[in-house]
């Protein structure tokens, strides 16, 4: 494989610090503590998003905060999916959802708000934006996706690493967990029949999560 497409610039690249006489398992933990590392910093972000918006206007636009590192093995598949090389560079390069943090909101305004709020931030830089939520999946999935890269301060030096961030109200959240299990769990493919009733759901949601905002929109604006 000689060709492997570069999404960033040279300077922006992530390059794991590691020294050559590390072995390759060694090398993988230490880049793995980068995304660890940028998941921390991204939470700690959304908390004090949260409480301070709580302060503010008495109510939460958080209801659950999950991350998680992508295993060794999920890298490995998607590297090989997407005909990369098992290397370093590959996975630094063109895996960008390696660290995982989901946003569960009560409303669909809150999941843009928390958007704004994550992207305000001076040293949060937005890569894609993918709005589920304006666009559902055929299937009727709804999320709206960002991959940031954010800036971690290390004792040598910042690294801007990479953080997939899905965020979605409550409603979508319970549509994607359990179409998820029923997806993974039991390996095997859908029905028609049963992607009909499943995207049946997902518009159950949706019109749940519109008359939702509508509610909201009746109170007082200032109060919300
Ligand atoms: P991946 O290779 O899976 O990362 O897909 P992608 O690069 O095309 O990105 P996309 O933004 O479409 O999806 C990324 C993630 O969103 C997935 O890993 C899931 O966590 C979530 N997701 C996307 N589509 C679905 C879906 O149909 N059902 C569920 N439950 N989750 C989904
Ligand atoms: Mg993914």
């Amino acid at each position: 494989m000689s060709e492997v497409r570069m999404e960033y610039e040279e300077e922006r690249i992530l390059v794991p610090q590691v020294s050559d006489f590390l072995d390759l398992d060694r090398q993988f933990r230490q880049l793995m503590f980068l995304y660890e590392a940028a998941i921390g910093q991204m939470e700690a972000r959304l908390e004090i998003l949260n409480k301070e918006f709580q302060f503010s206007n008495d109510r939460n636009p958080i209801e659950d905060i999950k991350s998680r590192i992508k295993s060794k093995e999920s890298i490995m598949n998607k590297l090989s999916k997407k005909g990369l090389p098992m290397t370093v560079s590959a996975m630094t390069h063109n895996i960008l959802d390696i660290a995982g943090i989901r946003v569960v909101c009560p409303f669909i305004s809150d999941v843009y708000q928390v958007a704004r709020m994550i992207l305000r931030q001076k040293d949060v830089e937005l890569l894609m934006i993918k709005d589920y939520i304006r666009d559902p999946k055929e299937n009727g999935y709804r999320s709206l996706h960002l991959i940031v890269q954010v800036e971690v301060p290390f004792s040598e030096q910042t690294r801007k690493v990479p953080v997939e961030i899905q965020i979605r109200t409550i409603a979508m959240n319970f549509w994607a967990s359990t179409e998820h299990q029923l997806r993974y769990k039991k390996e095997r493919q859908f029905t028609e029949e049963m992607q009909q009733q499943l995207k049946y759901c997902a518009d159950i949601m949706a019109e749940a999560d519109m008359k939702m905002q509508e509610i909201a929109g009746e109170f007082n604006t200032e109060q919300w």
